[in-house]
């Protein structure tokens, strides 16, 4: 049971705090169903077994799944984006676009904020990528949902972020946070591609990373390597969320 409520954490109309309610508690239901368990456990053997990560049966099993970052980490990553007043964030994994809201929110009022203290014109926004059609109509139909306050501060890349995040046009040039929350084999390919426009201190936030450690191998080397600029922290939550800084060495900025 939640100990505190969302509007402790986040800054939004009553709308939007309904609607997450609402989303929230439709993944969890997905997520603590028998199904959806074995599906996991299924996956680790796979892995451990043929060295299997993900397939097209898995597609097929996630794409009426929500898979939507839990609520305590959306909430976080809420606080973090306005703690670092990220404006221009990009979301590796969308599905029907919970953890966006979140990001669109804080991208939203840390923009607003900016331009009302300086008084000049001010750009952010959040850069979400869903590879599934269907997924991406639900995503768009919860940001309506949500309003202007969300809805405005989202460009949905549809398609394989692969392709989709290597189109230059629209894509800032300076990437104050990546929210990794995406098949594992996905992860180090999105972080490579987007780790040129990550600004000196970005933030990049990976979800799961103790219950899926061993099908992070790749991107946990990859942080670990004092070689690529991180620091990196593996926070406790459920199933683990890795909170990562980008420091580049002065000579590499
Ligand atoms: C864990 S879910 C994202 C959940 C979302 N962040 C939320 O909190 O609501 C991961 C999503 O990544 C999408 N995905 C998987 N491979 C992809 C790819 N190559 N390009 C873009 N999206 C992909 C999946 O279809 C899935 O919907």
């Amino acid at each position: 049971m939640a100990l505190f409520t969302s509007s402790q954490a986040l800054e939004a109309s009553p709308t939007i705090h309904k609607l997450l309610a609402r989303l929230h508690a439709e993944s969890e239901a997905q997520e603590t169903s028998w199904s959806q368990k074995i599906f996991y456990v299924k996956r680790l053997f796979r892995n451990y077994l043929w060295g299997v990560n993900w397939n097209a049966a898995s597609d097929d099993h996630m794409r009426t799944k929500f898979v939507a970052l839990e609520q305590d980490k959306c909430q976080l990553v809420y606080l973090l984006a306005r703690a670092f007043n990220a404006k221009n964030i990009v979301e590796a994994g969308t599905s029907f676009g919970v953890s966006t809201i979140y990001l669109a929110l804080a991208v939203g009022q840390n923009v607003q904020r900016a331009k009302a203290l300086t008084g000049e014109p001010v750009f952010g926004k959040v850069v979400a990528t869903e590879k599934e059609p269907s997924k991406a109509v639900r995503a768009r139909e919860h940001w309506k949902e949500a309003g202007p306050e969300v809805e405005d501060w989202i460009e949905l890349r549809e398609g394989d972020l692969r392709e989709t995040l290597t189109v230059e046009e629209g894509l800032p040039g300076q990437i104050d946070m990546l929210l990794l929350d995406i098949w594992t084999p996905l992860a180090l390919p999105a972080l490579e591609i987007i780790r040129p426009r990550l600004s000196a201190g970005a933030l990049v936030v990976t979800d799961n990373t103790i219950g899926a450690r061993p099908l992070y191998k790749d991107l946990l080397d990859y942080l670990h390597d004092p070689a690529n600029g991180f620091k990196t922290t593996t926070v406790p939550y459920s199933k683990g969320l890795e909170v990562s800084v980008y420091l580049p060495s002065i000579s590499d900025c």
